[in-house]
């Protein structure tokens, strides 16, 4: 009696700690994005609604629809930084044709 209740206890402490670090992981990405004007409704709308994290994915589609357009294109094609996000002039343009 007395070890399930220890184990049962050990489940527990397990099970708390995994969730604590999930929820860290998601802290992490929920990371908001850089910039705070946005020059497309589509990424505005992904940036307040998961930050960073659905920026990029919106960002990978963009290249995939575009790549299967056989464009040459890549994150760097339109950022100067993959740290920043900060994107070159004609950026803007070239976004909106593939959103
Ligand atoms: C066709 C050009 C283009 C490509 C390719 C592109 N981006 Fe972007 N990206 C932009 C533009 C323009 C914005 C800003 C949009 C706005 O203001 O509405 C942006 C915004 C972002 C943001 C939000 C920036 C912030 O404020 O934090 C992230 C994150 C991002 N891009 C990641 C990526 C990643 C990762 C890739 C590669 C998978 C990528 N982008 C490829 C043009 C591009």
């Amino acid at each position: 009696m007395r070890s399930t209740l220890i184990l049962g206890t050990l489940a527990f402490a397990f099970a708390v700690g995994l969730g604590a670090g999930t929820a860290r992981a998601d802290d992490a990405e929920a990371k908001p994005c850089s910039h705070k004007t946005f020059k497309t409704k589509q990424v505005e709308a992904a940036c307040k609604s998961g930050g960073q994290k659905a920026a990029k994915s919106l960002m990978k589609k963009v290249v995939k629809k575009a790549k299967a357009a056989g464009e040459k294109i890549n994150c760097k094609t339109c950022h100067t930084s993959l740290k920043t996000f900060e994107y070159k002039p004609e950026a803007v343009e070239a976004l909106k044709k593939w959103l």
